[in-house]
């Protein structure tokens, strides 16, 4: 297999060559494209939120917008399942990585499907298509000389025996020497610095005190002149100037060779690809998530029999887009297209960036209830298309926050929605059904305000490709107005007072529901359901852009009205936001959620208020029977990745057996010899592995996510088993 750059002339010079969704195709219709299209995969140890859905609902609204073109389109995702934070939880969880991997691809596909998302493909990348393509993309640039092996010094966790990422390590802050900051920057002071400087540091797996210790790790050699000279070039095609921007500033001027290596490799333990030929080593999570979006793209070619080469060849007509979030362009517009380029494939025709959700002005928060899952959206009986609707019109092709301000929220989706577009269909339907056969009046489809919809058609189609939604809706929301102010004026209903006006009346509803047909076509990739309910209420097959000049016939009766779209009352929001709020508390996925690795900019610090509990009385406290105890065996337990069997002495005849979810964070030689506190009046409990006469106890943050680790209590030397802890 070469391994050579092959460049050929379609894709040389990517700005040339690539067909721009943004600009030069806007607004035209070009027949027979052929585009494959991505969103960012989610982590699999989270939960989906509003600020995912972002993502999801841009892309899905460009996905439908292109697919009413009738080219041949494809939207492909999967879940992100690779790494440490996932083998880590699956591990305080006691289940495998492969368990949680699926439990959460099974809850984040009904989340996905419920909001509309329409994905052709929703994949893993935990899949053999994955690691063959990581196999093959690996092989050929190491003949072509782009990977090295290199021995660095890392942090290593000498307890839990790991090298330690950069997010498990905590320490005092160098600066001001703040207590348990994460080794990149202090949340007090504000100062960054490297793992190394912190003072005092430790894992936040196991509490030890990390030790440096050597390894052999393999880079893609980026700095190589082969991809910088690739990557400037392959700049000058993106299509946003912020992205463009981005890129100059990492590139650097020409000779100041600022790219530097990526290490593409991690050491076992690791939830992810063994590297071929390397044993011990793996794919960085971050090699094989975006070869994830091929995998996934093979999955359904293999499903639907599409030439799946034909597409990522060098040169393929084919155009590939890739929506994402604006904190992972660097992946994007770096490693992802330099991996293809000199792996031998096609290279992306181009990469959108989006900004972050902020909700009422903040940043999501779990104490206000902002931190809204799309799951809580669903159960608390709001309508996603309500929320597809108000990103919609706030989103644009740029890389701005987007903010999703409750008020606003209520109001202009009861005010547009309902009381400017559906409110043209449920004021025509009675009429007409009533009066005229649910048929239409022929001659009415000429009426000049039908001509001026059916001519904004193609400049809102147009707006959708150019990812400016907001003047696609804004402009949709003006005929909308139009619409109403005909109706207004016609009167329709003291149309119907005279049985002499009825040719009249008879124009006024057809006028009407034909408007209402062209704003269902501008507003169909944003609100599918709906247009799906009026299809069946027009009678009518499904809505293409082409079909603004076809227009409703009298051959053809419309069927009865059904209710479209409800107002949203402001007790759902109230109730949206308890919802969130009540996830405070740590359940097993709302503790994911806050983890949302990598998305920790999003999530927020565990509160006051989730700290504070209930008072008990003095009295209450008494009922506990606290007492020391000493360790005088422990041993791991057969068949449970999480627990540990420890014989306690405390101070009875008798030793009690107690198993303990501590395994993550010690091993059993450790622990043995230690004395620790345990609840010594707890109900005995049946469990698999036989009898536990009481409970350790033992010290973890409420958002286990955040702040990894668990901690058993050890009383100072000199207390005795079996005295009593008050
Ligand atoms: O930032 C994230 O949430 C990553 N899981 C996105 C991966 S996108 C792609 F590269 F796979
Ligand atoms: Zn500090």
């Amino acid at each position: 297999m070469t391994v050579s750059a092959p460049h050929s002339a379609a894709q040389a010079g990517p700005g040339a060559a690539r067909p721009s969704a943004g600009s030069r195709s806007a607004g035209r219709r070009i027949a027979g494209r052929r585009i494959l299209v991505t969103s960012a995969l989610p982590y699999a140890n989270g939960q989906i939120h509003l600020g995912h859905m972002v993502e999801y609902i841009q892309t899905d609204i460009w996905v439908r917008a292109m697919r009413m073109h009738g080219h041949e389109i494809y939207y492909v995702g999967a879940d992100d399942t690779h790494g440490t934070p996932i083998m880590l939880s699956a591990e305080k969880e006691g289940i495998t990585p492969k368990q949680l991997i699926d439990r959460v691809w099974r809850e984040h596909t009904r989340d996905l499907t419920s909001f509309l998302v329409s994905f052709d493909n929703y994949y893993t990348t935990d899949s053999e298509e994955n690691r063959e393509l990581c196999a093959t993309i690996y092989s050929r640039l190491a003949e072509a000389g782009l990977i090295d092996a290199r021995e660095i010094e890392q942090a290593y966790d000498p307890v839990k025996e790991m090298f330690l990422p950069d997010r498990f390590i905590k320490g005092e802050c160098p600066k001001c020497g703040a207590k348990d900051q994460y080794g990149d920057s202090c949340e007090v002071c504000g100062s960054t610095y490297q793992p190394t400087d912190l003072v005092n540091p430790y894992s936040a797996i196991s509490g030890a005190t990390p030790v440096r210790r050597k390894s052999t790790h393999y880079f893609f050699r980026l700095s190589d002149t082969r991809c910088e000279n690739f990557l400037r070039e392959w700049v000058s095609g993106l299509a946003q100037p912020e992205a463009t921007n981005k890129m100059r500033e990492w590139l650097g001027e020409a000779g100041e060779a600022k790219l530097g290596d990526w290490d593409i490799s991690r050491d076992a333990p690791y939830f992810g690809f063994e590297i071929p030929g390397a044993p011990g080593k793996y794919f960085y999570v971050w090699l094989d998530a975006p070869v994830g979006y091929y995998a996934s793209f093979k999955n359904l070619a293999d499903q639907r029999g599409l030439d799946f080469e034909d597409w990522i060849k060098p040169g393929s007509t084919a155009e590939q887009y890739h929506f994402i979030g604006k904190d992972i362009l660097y992946f994007h517009t770096l490693f992802w297209p330099a991996m293809l380029e000199f792996a031998g494939y096609r290279t992306p025709t181009n990469v959108f960036a989006h900004g972050f959700l902020t909700v009422d002005g903040a940043k999501m928060s779990k104490s206000r209830g902002t931190f809204i899952t799309a799951n809580s959206f669903i159960e608390t009986g709001l309508n996603p298309e309500w929320l597809r609707y108000y990103f919609a019109a706030k989103l644009n092709a740029t890389m701005e926050d987007l903010d999703l301000n409750l008020d606003d929220f209520q109001a202009r989706v009861n005010s547009d929605v309902v009381g400017k577009y559906v409110n043209i269909a449920s004021r025509a339907a009675g009429f007409l059904i009533k009066r005229f056969e649910g048929r239409v009046q022929d001659s009415a489809m000429q009426h000049p305000l039908l001509g001026t919809l059916r001519a904004a058609i193609p400049a809102i189609a147009a707006h959708y490709e150019a990812r400016e939604y907001s003047r696609a809706v804004r402009q949709t929301m003006e005929l909308a107005d139009a619409v109403n102010g005909y109706v207004d004026t016609a009167k329709p209903w003291d149309q119907a007072k005279d049985p002499a006006n009825a040719a009249l009346l008879h124009e006024t509803v057809s006028v009407s529901l034909e408007a209402f047909r062209l704003l269902t076509i501008a507003l169909k990739p944003v609100l599918p359901a709906l247009a799906a309910k009026v299809e069946t209420f027009l009678g009518i097959a499904p809505l293409t852009w082409a079909d603004a000049d076809v227009p409703l016939s009298s051959a053809q009766p419309i069927n009865a009205y059904q209710h479209l779209m409800t107002r949203i009352d402001p007790k759902q929001i109230e109730a949206l936001i308890a919802a969130n709020r009540t996830s405070l508390q740590p359940t097993e996925t709302g503790a994911a959620a806050a983890a949302a690795a990598g998305k920790a900019k999003q999530s927020a610090a565990p509160s006051a208020e989730a700290a504070k509990s209930e008072t008990i009385s003095i009295d209450d406290f008494a009922k506990v029977d606290l007492r020391v105890a000493l360790i005088v065996d422990c041993k791991a337990v057969e068949g449970s990745e999480k627990l540990l069997q420890l014989t306690l002495d405390v101070g009875e005849a008798e030793t009690r057996n107690v198993f303990s979810g501590i395994k993550s964070a010690y091993r059993p030689e450790d622990l043995v010899g230690k004395l620790t506190v345990m609840v010594a009046n707890l109900a005995p409990r049946k469990m698999k592995f036989g009898l536990s006469e009481g409970m350790v106890l033992a010290a973890s943050s409420a958002d286990e996510k955040a702040e990894p680790g668990l901690y058993i209590l050890e009383p100072h030397s000199g207390a005795k088993p079996g005295m009593r802890v008050r």
